[in-house]
């Protein structure tokens, strides 16, 4: 099939990616030339294992061809993609809709014949009849159909989610477009993904629903393990405990520092927005927000007391900034909250990040870059690990730390307290 992609950013991106690996001819249109010159000369604009060797393979087959030039990716085209971005409103918390409906807008010039336009930016409830109504203002509804599905990848494990998905979500009444999609994504339905095709609004909200669940599920066991920090009960039991039943499901129940990243955050806070618009108050959606922000100050208390309150001139590593590890995101990670914290306190801060330097720190005075783990440790009185890479699940802190006293908080419980303290560290965790 022949697939336009508007935005190359990481939706856009990847799945234009892994579409073209699928064996269809895919353009990619973004209107930021710089970005599209990169492509060109394959340079990959974003952070995505796996990515580059497929954008090469598939660009080298010419499958994969990116351009600014959207008139001729949507004559091309069977099937349009709007894969644009939804940030947050400035100063509000809804979603800022306007690529989308520039995208529309700029699109439906161009539908000489039938085209499906799939949706599948984020987007609140309704937004597929705002789209259909811009098209409709120049062409004929004969000559189109707005789809709305969602996209469900993971930053880090992006090109794995799209190859293997749980499910594929079609959010269209005409049966027609559902079987072209279906086709569209039957190498994907033959290894397994489920293909649910349902209302297009049912399709936008399942989108929301789902990111908002898994946030509450997340700040869930959060809230446990700080109960389980007062009662002397390990976190990870519990999490085992509960995922054991399969009415729960052991995923996305790992304590540890408040959520972040580009989805959740903006995603729960448009959803409470949307919920308030249809005068519906989602009182759990706005309970996670609240306990998420609540949790970044939780744990500076904690390292308060971990450092007895002297947190000035203390030399504190933190290893992984990231929202989470594989990714060089870091937006909304609590690390943005934590590390000036320290900083405006007097400590000296000196950080290892796998995905290099953030501009986020570069103008702190004393907080510091490091280039590996060691050189991040070697004088600490403290180390926090923040962001679970790989490289952190292994480190002998005997060899890294020259200080005896050394004390560890590991937010990502990646070692086990008992050997922790066998080894004779001060080592803290989350919820045990
Ligand atoms: C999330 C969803 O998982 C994807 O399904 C969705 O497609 C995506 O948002 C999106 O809307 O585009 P992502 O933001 O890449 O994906 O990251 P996650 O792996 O979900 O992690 C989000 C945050 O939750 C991270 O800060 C992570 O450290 C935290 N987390 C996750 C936990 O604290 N505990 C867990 O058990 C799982």
């Amino acid at each position: 099939m022949k697939i336009c992609m508007i935005g190359v950013g990481y939706v856009g991106l990847v799945s234009g990616a892994c579409f073209a690996d699928l064996g269809n001819t895919v353009y990619c249109i973004d209107n930021n030339q710089d970005k599209i010159d990169m492509l060109n000369m394959g340079k990959i604009p974003i952070y995505e294992p796996g990515l580059s060797e497929i954008v090469k393979k598939n660009y080298l087959s010419n499958r994969l061809k990116f351009s600014t030039n959207l008139k001729d990716a949507v004559i091309k085209s069977d099937i349009i993609f709007i894969c644009v971005g939804t940030p947050s409103s400035k100063g509000k918390k809804s979603a800022n809709l306007k690529y989308v409906f520039n995208a529309a807008n700029e699109l439906s010039k161009y539908i000489n014949k039938f085209k499906i336009i799939v949706n599948k930016s984020t987007v609140p409830v309704s937004t597929g009849d705002i789209v259909e109504k811009i098209i409709l203002k120049k062409k004929k509804k004969k000559l189109f159909e707005v789809v709305s599905n969602p996209e469900f990848l993971r930053e880090g494990e992006a090109i794995r989610d799209f190859r293997f998905p749980d499910r594929i979500v079609i959010g269209c009444n005409n049966k027609k477009v559902i079987r072209k999609l279906e086709s569209l994504y039957d190498p994907l339905i033959k290894k397994g993904a489920f293909f649910l095709s349902t209302s297009r609004r049912g399709a936008e909200l399942i989108k929301y629903a789902s990111n908002a669940f898994l946030a509450t599920k997340i700040s869930f066991i959060n809230e446990i393990a700080n109960l389980c920090e007062k009662t002397g009960v390990n976190v990870e039991d519990v999490s085992i405990g509960m995922g054991l039943d399969k009415r729960i499901g052991s995923r996305f129940l790992r304590a540890g520092p408040a959520y972040g990243g580009s989805c959740f955050p903006k995603d729960i806070a448009a959803l409470a927005v949307t919920g308030d618009q249809y005068k519906t108050n989602l009182s759990i959606i706005k309970s996670v927000m609240k306990s998420n922000s609540n949790r970044k100050i939780l744990l500076i208390e904690r390292i308060k007391r971990i450092l007895s309150n002297k947190i000035k001139n203390k030399e504190i590593a933190v290893l992984g900034v990231t929202f989470k590890p594989n990714t060089d995101d870091m937006r909304q990670s609590s690390s943005l909250k934590l590390l000036p914290f320290l900083q405006k306190k007097g400590a000296k801060i000196n950080y290892y990040d796998p995905s290099g330097e953030k501009k986020e720190f570069s103008r702190l005075k004393n907080i510091s870059f490091c280039r590996n783990i060691k050189e991040a440790c070697k004088k600490a009185d403290l180390i926090i690990i923040h962001t679970e890479w790989d490289e952190f699940k292994t480190i002998d802190f005997k060899k890294v730390s020259k200080n005896k006293k050394v004390k560890i908080y590991d937010m990502r419980n990646l070692y086990s307290s008992s050997k922790m303290q066998k080894l004779g560290f001060l080592y803290y965790s989350i919820g045990r």
